[in-house]
């Protein structure tokens, strides 16, 4: 008898709990906070390069000396190795946006 009781305790606990649980639970994801910074072609890159990951990638580089070997070489490996979609013609305005930028 005592354990009846004891069971029925339990389950109206584990009931309220799991309505509780089931309640709509609404949050708002944080904007966006990595932009891409302004420059010539901005438009091309934000098409091109915003898909996959965000802007970090690109504004958290290391220092280099060659710019524009550095970015024609990330932007090929983009296309190549990972697959992106970017058009032959926007490669040139990407790598001059980069390289002026970053
Ligand atoms: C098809 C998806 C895709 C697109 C589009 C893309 N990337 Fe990436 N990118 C990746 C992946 C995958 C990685 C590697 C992620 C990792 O290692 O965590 C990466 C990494 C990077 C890195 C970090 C360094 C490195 O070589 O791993 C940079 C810089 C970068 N991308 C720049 C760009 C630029 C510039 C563009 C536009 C021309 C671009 N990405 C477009 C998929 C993409």
């Amino acid at each position: 008898m005592q354990r009846t009781v004891l069971l029925a305790a339990a389950l109206a606990v584990v009931t309220v709990a799991g309505s509780a649980l089931a309640a709509p639970i609404n949050y708002k994801t944080p904007d966006e906070v990595a932009a891409f910074k302004p420059g010539p072609n901005l438009e091309v890159v934000q098409g091109n390069c915003a898909a996959c990951h965000s802007s970090d990638y690109i504004a958290t580089q290391p220092p280099m000396k060659d710019k524009k070997g550095f970015w024609q070489a990330e932007v090929t490996k983009m296309i190549k190795v990972y697959g992106a979609p970017i058009d032959d013609a926007d490669v040139g305005k990407i790598v001059d946006y980069l390289a002026a930028t970053y």
